[in-house]
């Protein structure tokens, strides 16, 4: 039976605020192997049951069902939309009408009533206090409402209220952009909220990273000297009227009881100070003072539909224990981005006071020095009597750990829990294999990806820094990918990036960028500027192009195309003959093979600029192509091949050797194609020789890690990659899961062998970069590889590369189309080894499947596999199959 199933919007099953027509897809469920859809309808209404149809596509035929984008829809504002498919395919099956998907506008238009208004004036400007604000209304009499949005955003931080309850289950609303130019509001379904009687609307407003204490420079006020909310409740009734409740000068204002809250340092609050009943009808504000009108410009409003910071999972706390200091240490047993909530009784005027960190130092005391400024605390100042539970909600923190500094009352595990928080994104990568180390670096890879996705992709979530650092963005792009569905929270990151490029197409070191202007005492960056770094300012393009590879929406190469060009063109005007370098370059960041003491790899800069540059290039020039942009496609196309050969003449010598002798110079020269065809075997050669140096161990930093398992497994050399992959002792990705991490350290060293700490100055413990070599589990291990010419997985090339000793693997992604799923099993026999391979290919796509060292065909489920040299190759339609087979 055909049906299909759920329909996505923007890639999302559900959208609450947006400015323009999402884009839809669906996946189809039947019975039946090889499914194509032959064509679609599509209808979109007000209502549920479609009783007035206000978009009918028509059976359009069309095999698309990922990407569709409706042009002819004009959005109304505040207004729920609801949107239903149904299909036919090649059996000549029709489906029923799929279940519907349902979206909220925004306030499309612009059309913004509302004005930002504060509770502080611009003598606060140093000021880390929350204030509360808040306005009476009466809905119209004897009209019944049909339905209540309210869309609102802030400068700063805030939580909106609605007679006395929470408005939505957001975080750290509007999150972090670049505010001068795109900030982002919130649209919240409020129908069942409002009351007859008389209603009160709320909100609570900090500093956040709009106002407050931000970047290692511990500089403040990024943005402005006043937090700010804006606010506009939109009620349609039910005889056609609609009434607005704007953020206004009638608002008043107050204090919070939250006294202090900064993103790195935390919280005070002060329970004794709840102004109870604040946010409901029938409590006294008469002496609030008024609240301030606050200029920011309102164009820069745009809806944010999805993926909001949210609560996503409590963790029980592990173990309670005394550290040979005498602290009292609770454990979480996972390191992660959040929140502690406690409960506590008490006296009026006792306190909680917690401080969060990472790890545990060699003795097993405290060790908070690698936080650098960050204090990561919170102070609960107790109201006395009841019992009284808190956790913050204007910080965060990173943490596997609190010390409690102060606890009335016996301190019990039941009382505390860990909050996890980060962007809600879908997981749709899975991977379990027969290594348990492997299990345990996947869980670390993501738990690395949730600790720092906190709406910015950070470089890491604990020490005074929690930047949307763009060379640890770039390269952790396509696992993030693999992971979770990150096609909104890319985009939103990469709308900031545009935006903060500079004029001259430089891409910030940092996106939303405050280190510009802010780096006077900085060593590297007062001279080195603080923009265009080759690997970092490279997201520009890489990023847009692994969402088109991964999602195959072209809406993201539409919007950033401007942004990618402009960086391309920067890099050419700042070369010399097509050799490119700028200022100040990171390189291979943090590589072993640094000078001692340095952060600075041993490759040549203008090697990994170049290489980069390459790289970049020939990505934009496919992004133009899939735009159907001719004339940049074949301009770019022929720059790229200019680049390559420069690059070939200027880093080998005629016979063949790359002038670089490091690890990263010959991933990269392999990785980005630029060896010649000739030079080829001996740039790999080369590479497994420099591997050996190090007794098979990686000397490789940010720029040469994420591409080294692939630079050899598409270069016949899976037996290293996997070598590589399973080194145990330092350095090495297992020699941390060995240690006991839970998410992947900024340094292979982070926690040096004989159990001393990397220096203090830098030693995340959550940083994701490393965790690059997750795309090898999914692209090479599992062999789930996009294909470009038919992104998005509507064409997948499944081809796993099965070594490693490993008995089995089992991992699936889940695609615009439905789940990819390969799971295979080795037996080792005298024959050499027999293989069961289980596939699953989403309806509506087709793959292609390799299978590399073929020698038999025990089995196929039908499937005529063809032998091409060593390997055996099979294209194959939707469905389930099943393989079984020798290799050698
Ligand atoms: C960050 C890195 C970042 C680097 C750039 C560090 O402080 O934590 O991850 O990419 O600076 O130099």
């Amino acid at each position: 039976m055909l049906a299909v199933n759920k329909i996505t919007l923007d890639h999302e099953l559900s959208l609450c605020g947006v400015d323009q027509f999402p884009v839809l897809g669906w996946e189809i469920n039947s019975n039946h192997q090889c499914v194509e859809q032959v064509s679609y309808q599509l209808q979109c209404s007000y209502d549920e049951s479609f009783t007035e149809v206000l978009f009918d596509s028509g059976v359009v035929i069309s095999n698309a069902s990922a990407n569709i984008i409706l042009n002819d829809i004009s959005l109304h504002p505040s207004t729920l939309y609801f949107v239903r498919g149904r299909v036919i395919d090649n059996y000549g099956e029709k489906s029923e009408w799929s279940s519907v998907a349902k979206f909220v506008s925004g306030l499309v238009d612009n059309s913004w009533q509302a004005d930002f208004i504060s509770g502080e004036s611009v003598q606060d400007k140093a000021n880390s206090k929350v204030t509360l604000l808040r306005k009476e209304f009466a809905l119209k009499n004897n009209v019944a409402i049909k339905s209540a949005f309210v869309h609102s955003s802030g400068l700063g931080i805030y939580q909106l209220f609605l007679n006395g309850n929470k408005v939505g289950s957001d975080e750290l609303t509007p999150g972090w952009s670049s505010y001068h130019h795109h900030l982002l509001y919130q649209t919240y379904d409020v129908t069942e909220q409002l009351q007859s009687s008389g209603n009160v609307i709320g909100a609570e407003v900090g500093a956040g990273w709009y106002k407050g204490d931000m970047g290692f420079t511990r500089d403040r006020n990024y943005y402005g000297e006043q937090t700010a909310f804006i606010g506009q409740l939109v009620i349609n009734y039910e005889d056609g009227t609609t009434q607005t409740v704007v953020t206004d000068d009638s608002w008043r204002a107050e204090d919070s009881p939250v006294l202090f809250a900064e993103i790195y340092d935390g919280e005070i609050y002060d329970a004794g100070q709840q102004r109870s009943g604040w946010n409901k009808t029938d409590f006294d504000a008469s002496h609030w003072r008024p609240v301030e009108i606050v200029a920011h410009d309102k164009k820069t409003l745009t809806a944010q539909g999805a993926c909001k910071v949210k609560q996503i999972e409590v963790l029980q706390p592990l173990r309670l224990m005394t550290t040979p200091q005498g602290d009292s240490v609770i454990d979480f047993g996972q390191n992660l981005s959040g929140w502690v909530e406690f409960k506590v009784r008490g006296q009026r005027g006792e306190k909680v006071i917690l401080r969060h960190f990472e790890v545990l130092d060699a003795d097993g005391n405290v060790y908070l020095d690698n936080l650098r400024s960050a204090k990561q605390r919170v102070e609960y100042i107790l109201n006395g009597g009841e019992q009284e539970v808190y956790h913050p909600r204007f910080t965060y923190h990173g943490f596997r750990y609190v010390k409690v500094e102060a606890y009335p009352g016996e301190l019990l595990l039941e009382n505390f829990n860990a909050i996890v928080i980060h962007s809600e994104m879908a997981q749709v990568g899975h991977f379990k294999c027969s290594n348990n180390d492997l299990n345990q670096l996947h869980h670390n890879i993501l738990w690395g990806l949730k600790g720092n996705f906190v709406d910015v992709p950070t470089d890491c979530p604990q020490r005074d820094e929690r930047l949307g650092w763009t060379g640890d963005a770039q390269i952790f792009c396509r696992t993030a990918s693999y992971l979770m569905q990150t096609s909104s929270f890319f985009s939103k990151w990469l709308t900031d990036l545009k935006y903060d490029q500079t004029p001259e197409g430089g891409v910030p070191h940092v996106v939303p960028d405050i280190l510009a202007g802010h780096c006077a005492n900085d060593i590297n960056l007062a001279e080195g500027g603080t923009h265009s770094a080759a690997a970092w300012a490279d997201a520009a393009v890489i990023n847009p192009w692994t969402l088109y590879l991964m999602y195959g929406d072209t809406r993201v190469l539409e919007n950033q195309y401007d942004s990618m060009k402009a960086w391309i063109e920067f890099m050419l005007v700042h070369s010399q003959n097509l050799i490119w370098g700028y200022k100040l370059q990171f390189g291979d960041w943090v590589a072993l093979d640094a000078k001692e003491g340095s952060y600075f790899g041993a490759t040549p800069s203008d090697l990994v600029c170049t290489a980069y540059f390459a790289y970049s290039t020939e990505l934009f020039s496919k992004a133009a192509k899939a735009l159907g942009r001719e004339d940049d496609h074949q301009k770019y196309r022929d720059l790229h091949q200019q680049i390559v050969e420069r690059f070939q003449f200027e880093f080998f010598t005629p016979s063949g050797r790359l002038a670089a002798r490091t690890q990263t110079a010959h991933i990269l020269a392999l990785y980005f194609n630029l060896v010649p065809a000739a030079f080829k075997e001996r740039t790999v050669n080369t590479l497994v020789e420099l591997l050996k140096e190090h007794d098979g161990h990686l000397v490789t930093g940010f720029v040469g890690t994420p591409y080294f398992c692939h630079a050899l497994s598409q270069n016949g050399r899976e037996k290293e990659a996997w070598e590589l992959l399973l080194k145990e002792d330092f350095p090495s990705w297992l020699y941390q899961v060995k240690a006991g991490a839970t998410t992947i350290w900024e340094h292979w060293d982070g926690v040096k062998p004989d159990g001393s700490m990397w220096s203090a100055d830098m030693n995340s413990f959550n940083h994701y970069a490393y965790g690059a070599v997750g795309e090898w589990l999914y692209r090479a291990v599992a062999g789930i590889e996009a294909d470009e010419n038919e992104p998005g997985f509507k064409h997948v090339i499944i081809s796993p590369v099965i070594g490693g000793g490993l008995s089995w693997v089992k991992a699936a992604v889940h695609t615009n189309y439905g789940e990819i799923a390969v799971h295979w099993q080795v037996q080792e026999s005298n024959s050499g080894q027999r293989v069961r391979l289980n596939i699953k290919v989403p309806h509506n796509t087709h793959a292609t499947l390799k299978l590399a060292a073929l020698r038999d065909v025990i089995s196929a489920d039908d499937l005529q596999i063809e032998k091409q040299g060593n390997n055996g190759v099979v294209k194959v339609g939707s469905g389930e199959y099943q393989l079984e087979y020798l290799r050698d």
